[in-house]
C-alpha cells in the first residue's frame, strides 16, 4: 500500500512580483486569471506572457462548456508553462489545458480520450479552501449530465504550488468562508478515509488544529479576524489538499455535486449544507472507528467534549455562513430521489472513500432531512 505522495514543489513569497523574478515569467507562458487579480497585482509588472481572463467566457464554477469557450481562444496559442492564478475556478479549468490535444474537454472528464501532460503547470491559490494547487483532481459541471464530475489523474497535478498570501486580501468574506470550511471539510473527510495513513492524517489533523483555531477567533472577533491569518489559513488549506490528495474525500463532497450541479451553490456552501449530517449519521452507523479519534481532535479544537463536537462545530460555523434548508436553493421534493440516484450513478469514485457504507435509503434519508 502507498502511504504518501506529494510530487508539487512548494513555495510562498510576499508579493507577485517576487514570484515574478523568480519564476522567470515570460512569453511561453500562459497567465489564466481574472481582471480583479490581472489588474492590482499583475498589470504594474509589464510581462510579456499570454493572458485569458475566465470571467470573459462565464460566471460562476467552472462548466465543460465554460472550458471549451476558452480552449477555443488558448489553442491557437504558443506556450509551455501555465499559470494558475485564482480560485478553485480558475485552477480547475487550467488544469485541463495542460493536456495533450483536447477539443473538447467533455471527452477527458468522460475519459474518452487518454489524458496525457503536455504542459508546465503553476498554481497560485487565491482563496483557502480547494487545496486544488497539490491535487491531481479536477472538476467541472458538466451540462448534459446536470452535475458535476471530478476528472482525477496524476497528469493534472501542478509542477509548483505557489502561496501568496496578498492576492487574498480582496477576497470578500462568504467567498473566504466557503472555502475556508471546504478546507476543514477536506481535511475531516479525509482523516476519515479507508485509504488514510498515518501521513495524510498528519496533513488533516493539522488541518483541523488551525482552521478551528482561525474560525473560533472569526466567530470571536468579526469577519476582519481573517486578515491577521490570510497565510495561515492558505497553509492550512493546502495541508487539507495534500491529506485530501492522498485519501480522498467521500459522502459530503458526493451528496453536494447535484445541489452544485443543479442549483449552482457554490461547492464551499453545498458542501457544508451536508457536512455535519454526514458525519452524525457516520457517528450513528460506526461509533467505534476513527471517527473516535476525529471526535477527539476535533474537541480539542473546539474546546468542548466529544458528545457535542457537531452541535458546536454548527454553532461555530454558523457565525461564518448561513446554513439552510436544501429547498431555499430551489430544490423540489422530486429531486429526493432524483439526487440519490444520481449520487449512486456518477458519485462512486468519491463513496468509494467513505468512512463506512452508505446505502442508497441513506443517501435518500441525508437529503430529506436537510430539505
Ligand atoms: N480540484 C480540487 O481538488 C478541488 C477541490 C475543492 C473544490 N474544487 C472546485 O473549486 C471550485 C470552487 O473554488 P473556490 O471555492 O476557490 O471558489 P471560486 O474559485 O469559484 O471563487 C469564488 C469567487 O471568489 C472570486 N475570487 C477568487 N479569488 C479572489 C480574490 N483573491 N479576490 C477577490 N475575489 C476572488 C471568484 O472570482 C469567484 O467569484 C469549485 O468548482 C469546486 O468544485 C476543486
Ligand atoms: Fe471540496
Amino acid at each position: 500500500m502507498q502511504l504518501f505522495k506529494l510530487r508539487t514543489k512548494l513555495h510562498q513569497f510576499n508579493t507577485f512580483g517576487d514570484f515574478a523574478k523568480e519564476f522567470d515569467l515570460g512569453k511561453n507562458d500562459l497567465v489564466i486569471t481574472n481582471e480583479f487579480l490581472f489588474e492590482p497585482f499583475i498589470k504594474p509588472l509589464n510581462l510579456p506572457c499570454h493572458f485569458i481572463m475566465q470571467e470573459k467566457y462565464g460566471v460562476g464554477e467552472p462548466s465543460d462548456e465554460m472550458m471549451n469557450r476558452i480552449l477555443t481562444d488558448v489553442n491557437h496559442l504558443n506556450y509551455k508553462r501555465i499559470i494558475a492564478i485564482g480560485g478553485g475556478t480558475v485552477i480547475d479549468i487550467s488544469k485541463l489545458f495542460v493536456l495533450k490535444n483536447v477539443a473538447d474537454v467533455t471527452n477527458a472528464f468522460e475519459r474518452k480520450i487518454p489524458i496525457i501532460k503536455d504542459k508546465e503547470l503553476v498554481v497560485i491559490p487565491t482563496t483557502c479552501g480547494t487545496g486544488s494547487e497539490v491535487t491531481n483532481i479536477s472538476i467541472a459541471e458538466i451540462k448534459s449530465k446536470h452535475t458535476k464530475l471530478g476528472l482525477a489523474d496524476d497528469a493534472l497535478l501542478a509542477d509548483d504550488a505557489v502561496l501568496i498570501p496578498e492576492l487574498l486580501k480582496g477576497l470578500p468574506f462568504r467567498f473566504y468562508a466557503a472555502s475556508a470550511i471546504d478546507a476543514l471539510i477536506h481535511a475531516v473527510e479525509s482523516y476519515v478515509s479507508p485509504k488514510a495513513s498515518p501521513y495524510s492524517q498528519l496533513f488533516s489533523k493539522e488541518a483541523i488544529g488551525l482552521s478551528l483555531d482561525i474560525f473560533k477567533n472569526i466567530a470571536n472577533k468579526g469577519e476582519n479576524y481573517r486578515f491577521e491569518r490570510l497565510g495561515d489559513m492558505l497553509i492550512a488549506s493546502n495541508y487539507a489538499g495534500i491529506a485530501f490528495g492522498n485519501a480522498g474525500v467521500g459522502a459530503v463532497h458526493a451528496l453536494s455535486y447535484p445541489l452544485g450541479g443543479a442549483y449552482h451553490v457554490p461547492h464551499g456552501e453545498a458542501n457544508y449544507q451536508f457536512f455535519t449530517k454526514v458525519f452524525k449519521v457516520y457517528q450513528q452507523k460506526n461509533p467505534t472507528g476513527s471517527i473516535v479519534a476525529l471526535n477527539h481532535l476535533l474537541a480539542e479544537g473546539l474546546n468542548t467534549s466529544t458528545d457535542k463536537v457537531y452541535e458546536n462545530l454548527d454553532a461555530i460555523l454558523a457565525k461564518m455562513l448561513p446554513k439552510k434548508p436544501l429547498k431555499e436553493y430551489g430544490l423540489k421534493n422530486t429531486d429526493i430521489d432524483v439526487f440519490t440516484e444520481n449520487v449512486i450513478n456518477t458519485q462512486q469514485r468519491l463513496l468509494a472513500n467513505n468512512y463506512t457504507p452508505f446505502t442508497k435509503e441513506d443517501i435518500r434519508n441525508i437529503f430529506k432531512e436537510l430539505y
